[in-house]
């Protein structure tokens, strides 16, 4: 399921089922890239999915006190962070996130570094120094989905919306310590 739309399966008829992921694809990679505007004209064009898309992000961002606390990610999208984390970062950040040549990515080294911070401020951290034997190339899907693993394994709640590849929306989003 990494990158679908949920229940986006209607479309195309008679297509084959190969294209109609690549088209999946797409739609989700246009939402995720033209944000708000785009949404509003997908609903026109492709009616049903869309249409959830778009009142997940208009709750993004309504959301304007939101904090890690409320399920600002998805356990999917918490899957797919690891898949990511597990190739790039283990090497220096260890396979529990505890530290290694790098510091931790939980518990205390966690919230020392990230409390009252948003988590817009993390995923460009990552997008412009990580890895660091790497740097650069983690697109902002990625660092949002790697960023909603770093939340799960914090024991911050999934919730029903993925974290947004928007750095406005993400800047909503405050980092907390859990109650
Ligand atoms: C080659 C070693 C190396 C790799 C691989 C690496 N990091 Fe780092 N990372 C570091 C070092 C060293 C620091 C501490 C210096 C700094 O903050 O820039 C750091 C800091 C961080 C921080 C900020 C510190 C904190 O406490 O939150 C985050 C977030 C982070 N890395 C995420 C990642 C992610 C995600 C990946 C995989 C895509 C990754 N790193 C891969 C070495 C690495």
């Amino acid at each position: 399921m990494a990158g679908k739309v949920p229940g986006y399966g209607g479309l195309g008829g008679s297509g084959s089922p190969r294209l109609r992921d690549d088209e999946e694809d797409r739609v989700v990679h246009f939402v995720r890239l033209e944000g708000a505007a785009a949404v509003t004209g997908l609903v026109v064009s492709v009616g049903g999915a869309s249409g959830r898309l778009a009142g997940s992000v208009a709750r993004a961002q309504n959301a304007a006190a939101a904090s890690v606390l409320d399920g600002v990610y998805t356990e999917a999208q918490a899957e797919r962070g690891m898949a990511l984390y597990d190739k790039q970062c283990t090497l220096c950040h260890g396979e529990k996130l505890d530290g290694g040549l790098a510091p931790g990515l939980t518990g205390d080294d966690f919230f020392g570094e990230w409390t009252g911070q948003t988590v817009a401020e993390m995923v460009e951290k990552m997008r412009n120094t990580m890895p660091a034997d790497d740097p650069g190339k983690l697109t902002l899907e990625q660092a949002a989905d790697l960023s909603a693993y770093i939340l799960s394994k914090n024991k911050y709640p999934a919730g029903q919306r993925e974290l947004a590849a928007e750095i406005a929306a993400l800047k909503q989003i405050r980092i907390v310590k859990p109650k």
